[in-house]
């Protein structure tokens, strides 16, 4: 039986971890830390949030002790550790927040297992301990489109203050592992998309748009590519990690699916329309849509202003998750796409709860006066 302390419980990634571990793994106890920032929402938690195995803490990694406390408190067997400030734009526009949770916030809870887990309790039971830090491909940089994909020994090389930020933290972990002995492993995955992704990421962006008739703004020329995972996939890649990877290795996690940008805003836009078409339902539902008239979404597209250094290409080499710890994506981008769709027009009180709340002053600051049609 595991105990686990999920930091960034209520963001997109770790809300979709829990639910899948409460599902694949009865009997284990789930701890989660989450500050509750603007993209924590309890809302993605409350399906297992009257669950026995589960507890909710709301704290901030940053703060001193904390961590230790909770260690001690719930006898934590595996940290999985998703808090971070985690939206590029975000981080050129105001830096800070990032170095402090993405690295003084790793930190303290690097801190709080050392402290914890070798000291207090001298090592005992250490094999069956493990902190797993999530991390992401944007601490490789960026490709040309002739290079091949980042394998796990690729230089780091990050061009925003979030993939900097990311890599910092990826080294402190690495040196907690080769100091201390820490039990620890990395994944770094590429872009995720799914239930519950906070619609300032570009897929849900792009939806919740769509279903409202607003522009569709594409950076630059919009054919930057992304290799794109569907989120539920990931969590399966984190759980084969925990479960069957090596104590000091790091892990390239991706769904070997290269898009560009304007494809996928594209591809949406057929979609939307394909649905539109077939359901009445959706036309008087979602009235601002130009789908719910019989016109094309791809009226809706926009290209503005391109992201500061904003990186050409990532794309993931998955073979030493798919050989060493036998993960294997269930969904295709199609499949995974239309489940995507399907889950935002089913659960439109959840993404309308966000809107409702600081969204309208970010997407404001990020996206004021940059149409240029
Ligand atoms: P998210 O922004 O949706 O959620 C982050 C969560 O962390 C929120 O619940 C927030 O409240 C919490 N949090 C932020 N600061 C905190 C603090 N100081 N203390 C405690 N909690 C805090 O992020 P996400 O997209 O779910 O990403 C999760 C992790 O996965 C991040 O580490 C990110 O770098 C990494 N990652 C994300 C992607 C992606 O495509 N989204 C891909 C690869 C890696
Ligand atoms: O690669 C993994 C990373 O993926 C994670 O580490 C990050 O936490 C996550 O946010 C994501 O970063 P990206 O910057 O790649 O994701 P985002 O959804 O912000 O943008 C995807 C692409 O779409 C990128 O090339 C920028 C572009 N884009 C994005 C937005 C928000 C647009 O063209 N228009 C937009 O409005």
């Amino acid at each position: 039986m595991r105990r686990l302390l999920v930091t960034g419980g209520a963001g997109f990634i770790g809300a979709n971890f829990v639910h899948h571990w409460i599902s694949s793994h009865r009997g284990d106890a789930i701890v989660v830390l989450d500050a509750l920032t603007y993209a924590g929402n309890m809302a993605s938690l409350e399906p297992v949030s009257r669950h026995s195995a589960f507890h909710f803490i709301r704290g901030d990694v940053c703060t001193q002790g904390l961590a230790a406390e909770l260690l001690r408190k719930h006898d934590i067997t595996t940290i999985v550790h998703f808090a971070a400030e985690s939206h590029v734009d975000r981080s050129i526009l105001g830096p800070d927040a990032f170095l402090q949770t993405n690295i003084l916030g790793t930190h303290e809870l690097l801190k709080a297992a050392r402290q914890v887990w070798l000291e207090e309790r001298k090592g005992e039971g250490i094999e069956a301990r493990r902190f797993h830090h999530i991390s992401t491909d944007e601490v490789y940089g960026s490709l040309a489109s002739s290079d091949p994909p980042f394998t796990e020994t690729s230089p780091y090389a990050p061009n925003s203050p979030y993939a900097a930020s990311k890599a910092a933290a990826d080294h402190l972990v690495r040196a907690y592992h080769h100091t201390y002995g820490l039990p620890v492993t990395t994944s770094n995955c590429s872009n995720n998309y799914g239930p519950y992704q906070f619609p300032e990421k570009l897929i849900p962006l792009m939806l919740v748009n769509l279903l409202d008739g607003r522009p569709l703004p594409v950076y630059g020329d919009g054919l930057n590519v992304r290799d794109w995972l569907y989120v539920e996939d990931h969590c399966r890649a984190i759980d084969c990690v925990i479960n069957q990877g090596a104590a000091g290795q790091t892990y390239n996690v991706g769904g070997r699916n290269e898009w560009r940008n304007l494809d996928i805003v594209r591809f949406l836009c057929s979609l939307m329309d394909e649905a539109f078409a077939r359901d009445a339902a959706l036309r008087s539902r979602f009235p601002g849509s130009p789908a719910a008239t019989g016109r094309a979404s791809e009226e809706l597209i926009n290209f503005v202003r391109d992201r500061p250094g904003h990186d050409r290409r990532y794309a993931i080499d998955a073979s030493k998750v798919e050989r060493d710890v036998g993960f294997c994506p269930q969904e295709t981008f199609e499949t995974g796409i239309r489940k995507t769709l399907d889950w935002f027009l089913n659960h439109e009180p959840w993404w309308r709860g966000i809107m409702n709340r600081s969204y309208g002053e970010w997407i404001q600051r990020q996206y004021q006066s940059e149409h240029r049609g």
